[in-house]
């Protein structure tokens, strides 16, 4: 049959012939965007178009009522599992919620619910009103109060059991809190990641090689199927309660009834979740919400109304595949389309180079935008580098009329182009070669950890390119590392360009060199600030040792990464004559820091490029000489444990991971991140994989939390 054009016919003027058609077309559609979404956390469009699309579906059904049939979308619920987990068939299937746009939407969701109850007109109806969460929906089953399995939705009626890698969930309980809890309990809610943590684990991925996720919720979605839990445990996930499936026993006869029994069995429900009684309040809601969602530290899409007597929801029940006494009143997506009129690139501390994109300032979710990222090279080409799917094969060129997203990120990125009204004479963007600092030095494309070519381009001058000395001291002196008030980055530009600091120790000597600098004479400086700042520098002359470490600005040690190596050499000295010999390729020091928690052979191959360079060597040496380094935290030496090396892995269920790494550290014993050789237990909680059978393999002791918890008592 000829493709009929019929995608912007409005549904009321179809023939049934092209309805016919029309319908088809669109499950196809559909179905498709449902398994990337679904199946492999990887959505093919907007949410928005998404909705139109399916509200279009759904249209065609209701004109056409023949075209509804067995295999019809609009009784399935997202794709069907993906195979790679275990299936789990809902006790009660898990449904979907109808979307109001408009306001008048919501009034028609009201009128619909007084009509159908026959409610008199002044009968007043409370709905619970709930931020709806964009993550991903998961069915928690607990069996006398225990939690037994963990489900995602799938197609509604079956979905995949997950219930390994939810153990590793701080929010979500392994048993349920009080006395009287009923023998089955479903409770359902959404699994999310927080803005900020989307962000970081973003740039882990960048700095990994592996692909970026588009969005927090993409980036829960793929976190939490996961084979290896201990990856979903290092994955910081949190949970919200707010529905419910099979129950033995009602503990409520409201749904916000329902939202604090679950708070009192120990789960977090949404804090801005409000009684409304009327539509005024509800649009309201909505109103507030939208206004306050980004400074929300997690992504909403919408807000959902719920009736709140649930006599009153049991008697609406559900149409095909959503219930009547819900809806979902969904934001305007947070997208615009604007011009770009330049890619700027700009050097980081560590040397990467890092596409941005120069807007004409466009309005988007409230906030006037003229900056947006373009992540990298191959992003930019649409051969890869994240997000790809919305534009697949389609690059990004100067002058283009461009859609920008703000997306659970601070930061808006560029998603996609419209090719219609690209310029004749446009030409492809080419990727600078050289480093735009005046050294002009070769860009090169990083490795990732497999050595394979990854996507970030980076500056080959490393210490002698001037963008990356000047990110340094930023880095060195900013709150995080030495903490040196009045010397933020405006103060350190100003000192670096007239070269009276050109690295750390410099600081330092600020003041004995300020006879002939004479900074209270600098425009902006008087007698006091200039007093305040040597004040300010010679207060942070003694520092702790992970802070020491991470000041160095050596690439992959971050914060956590510079406490671990603290915490396990204990002095300066140790680490540093550690670094020295790991540049040497002393293989014995190598061993040892691959022992330590948290590190690894990306940390290690990068403490040996640093410390393999004497530039580097030189200046931590003058630096050493100005400051004095505190030794970390001695951990106790009289306990049965101390020495020894400890890894866990799996779920723990009196303690989070941190917490009880953190207690192996006090007690005097190391708390590797791999179980080898020179391993003296492994504790290991439900869902321990992979570690469990290194540790068979090498004949490591294996404990359970408890035998652990005593052995330490
Ligand atoms: S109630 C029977 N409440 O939205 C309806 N859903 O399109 C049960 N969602 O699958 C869902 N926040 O993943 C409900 N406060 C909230 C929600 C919420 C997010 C998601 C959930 C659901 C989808 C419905």
């Amino acid at each position: 049959m000829a493709k009929v054009k019929t995608d912007k016919t409005p549904v009321d003027l179809l023939t049934a012939k092209q309805a016919k058609a029309e319908h088809a077309r669109l499950a196809a559609e559909i179905s498709q965007h449902d398994r990337h979404y679904y199946q492999q956390d990887r959505p093919s469009i907007s949410d928005a178009d998404y909705d139109a699309l399916r509200a279009r579906y759904d249209a065609i059904e209701e004109r056409f009522p023949d075209l509804r049939t067995l295999e019809s979308l609009s009784l399935k619920v997202g794709a069907a599992p993906s195979g790679k987990f275990k299936k789990v068939r809902h006790a009660v299937p898990m449904l979907s919620l109808d979307n109001a746009f408009a306001e008048q939407d919501v009034v028609d969701f009201v009128a619909r619910i007084r009509r159908f109850l026959k409610l008199a007109d002044d009968e007043t109806i409370a709905f619970s009103a709930e931020p709806k969460i964009d993550g991903l929906s998961m069915s928690l089953r607990y069996e006398n109060g225990a939690l037994v399995t963990a489900a995602t939705r799938g197609d509604g009626a079956e979905g995949e059991d997950v219930t390994a890698n939810i153990r590793t969930l701080k929010d979500v309980p392994q048993r349920l809190k009080g006395k009287r809890v009923p023998a089955v309990c479903e409770v359902r809610g959404e699994v999310y990641m927080t803005k900020a943590d989307f962000l970081k684990l973003n740039q882990r991925q960048q700095a990994a090689g592996e692909p970026i996720f588009a969005n927090p919720r993409n980036s829960a979605a793929g976190s939490l199927r996961q084979k290896d839990p201990s990856v979903t445990a290092a994955r910081p996930l949190g949970f919200f309660a707010y529905a419910w499936g099979q129950m033995s026993e009602m503990p409520a006869d409201t749904q916000s009834g329902m939202i604090q029994w679950f708070e009192t069995c120990g789960f977090k429900t949404n804090p801005l979740t409000k009684i409304c009684r009327s539509t005024e309040e509800l649009t309201a809601f909505h109103r507030k919400i939208e206004q306050g969602r980004s400074h929300l530290d997690y992504d909403i899409d919408g807000v959902v109304y719920k009736v709140d007597r649930l006599d009153w929801q049991e008697r609406l029940g559900f149409v095909s595949r959503s219930p009547r006494w819900a809806i979902a009143h969904k934001f305007p997506a947070e997208r615009a389309t604007t011009v770009l009129k330049d890619i700027e690139i700009q050097v980081g501390r560590t040397g990467v180079l890092t596409p941005v994109a120069k807007l004409e300032p466009v309005g988007v979710g409230g906030v006037v935008v003229s900056n947006a990222t373009l992540h990298n090279e191959d992003y930019i080409k649409g051969i890869g580098g994240g997000g790809e799917v919305l534009r697949e094969g389609r690059d990004i060129r100067i002058g283009d009329t461009v859609i920008i997203q703000r997306a659970g990120d601070v930061i808006p990125q560029v998603v996609d182009v419209v090719v219609e009204k690209r310029l004749k004479d446009s030409e492809p963007y080419r990727f600078p070669t050289k480093c735009p600092c005046y050294l002009r030095t070769k860009v090169v494309r990083e490795e990732t950890a497999t050595g394979e070519e990854g996507a970030r381009a980076r500056c080959s001058g490393e210490f002698a390119c001037p963008y990356q000395k000047i990110e340094h001291l930023k880095l060195f002196a900013s709150r995080r590392a030495f903490d040196i008030e009045g010397l933020g980055e405006k103060q350190i530009e100003l000192f670096f360009e007239k070269e009276w600091v050109k690295e750390p120790a410099d600081i330092f000597t600020l003041e004995a060199r300020n006879k002939k600098i004479k900074l209270e004479e600098v425009e902006g400086y008087g007698e006091t600030s200039v007093r305040n700042l040597f004040a300010a520098i010679e207060q942070r002359r003694e520092i702790s040792l992970d802070r020491f470490i991470f000041s160095l600005g050596i690439r992959h040690v971050g914060e956590t990464t510079a406490l671990a190596l603290a915490r396990g050499y204990g002095s300066w000295k140790a680490f540093h004559d550690a670094c020295l010999k790991v540049a040497k390729d002393d293989e014995e020091t190598i061993a040892e820091m691959d022992a330590l928690d948290q590190i690894g052979d990306t940390v290690i191959a990068s403490i040996k490029a640093y410390f393999g360079e004497s530039h580097n060597r030189g200046i931590v040496e003058r630096l050493t000489k100005e400051v004095k380094i505190l030794d970390a935290e001695k951990p106790k030496t009289d306990s049965r444990v101390a020495g020894k090396t400890v890894v866990f892995t799996g779920a723990l269920e009196k303690m989070t991971r941190e917490e009880a790494k953190a207690m192996a550290e006090r007690l005097g014993a190391k708390a590797a991140g791999s179980v080898s050789k020179k391993t003296d237990y492994v504790v290991a909680g439900p869902g321990a994989g992979s570690k469990l059978a290194e540790a068979k393999k090498h004949g490591v002791q294996v404990l359970t939390e408890d035998e652990w918890l005593k052995l330490i008592s």
